[in-house]
């Protein structure tokens, strides 16, 4: 694993800094965030690429205060909600699952999961330029975060982020304090292939 120090990460190859520089803390300030901010988030988001530019990603946030954002944190899982449900912002991240052809039917669209990376990852980028972190989940309930946002038929949940200013590893619980850095990485041969697997 690349990782030469706690507080830095040592890429292989050269890279610009915000690959690195971007992590997954779970301690986070009483610092709020602005529906601004929120808006700069999206607005990275809205500018990720997707298959026939369809933009099937589909994100419902709230900020910390507000009721949605405690049906969000409620519908987490494991240690999440301890953590999580003190950062500023929560996003429920899902796809649209189907685009209109150009017959008028409504087909699967195949890469809608891949493109809502994408989009979470713009997010994730663009937190880091205004001084703040982003960390994604899966562990939520999947039945209850649907009901906790009403999403539509046809809509598939990825994860929920939650977003706000890092704050220091001791107001953690033990077990998270203990994990709180940043991770490393294998090595680039073991995920990519010159020509084929
Ligand atoms: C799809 C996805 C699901 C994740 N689920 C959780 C989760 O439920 N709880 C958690 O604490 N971290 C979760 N993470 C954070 C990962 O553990 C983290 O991104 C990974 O260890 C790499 O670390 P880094 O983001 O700090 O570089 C998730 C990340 C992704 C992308």
């Amino acid at each position: 694993m690349s990782l030469d120090h706690p507080t830095g990460r040592q890429p292989d190859h050269p890279v610009a800094p915000e690959f690195p520089a971007r992590w997954s803390p779970r301690s986070f300030t009483a610092r709020a965030v602005t529906e601004a901010e929120v808006m700069s988030l999206l607005e990275a988001a809205r500018w990720a690429p997707s298959a026939s530019n369809h933009q099937p990603w589909r994100l419902v946030w709230a900020r910390r205060g507000e009721a949605e954002f405690a049906a969000i944190r409620d519908t987490l899982t494991g240690n999440n909600p301890i953590w999580a449900g003190k950062a500023a912002v929560l996003f429920a991240v899902a796809s649209k699952d189907t685009v209109t052809n150009r017959t008028g039917a409504e087909v699967a669209n195949r890469t809608a999961g891949f493109d809502s990376g994408a989009a979470w990852m713009s997010l994730a980028l663009q937190a880091k330029t205004m001084g703040l972190f982003a960390h994604a989940m899966g562990g939520f309930d999947g039945d209850a975060l649907a009901s906790a946002i009403a999403l539509p038929v046809g809509h598939t949940l990825h994860c929920v982020v939650a977003a706000g200013e890092q704050g220091p590893a001791e107001t953690l619980p033990e077990d998270l304090r203990a994990r709180e850095r940043p991770s490393g990485r294998k090595p680039v041969d073991e995920t990519a292939r010159h020509g084929r697997f």
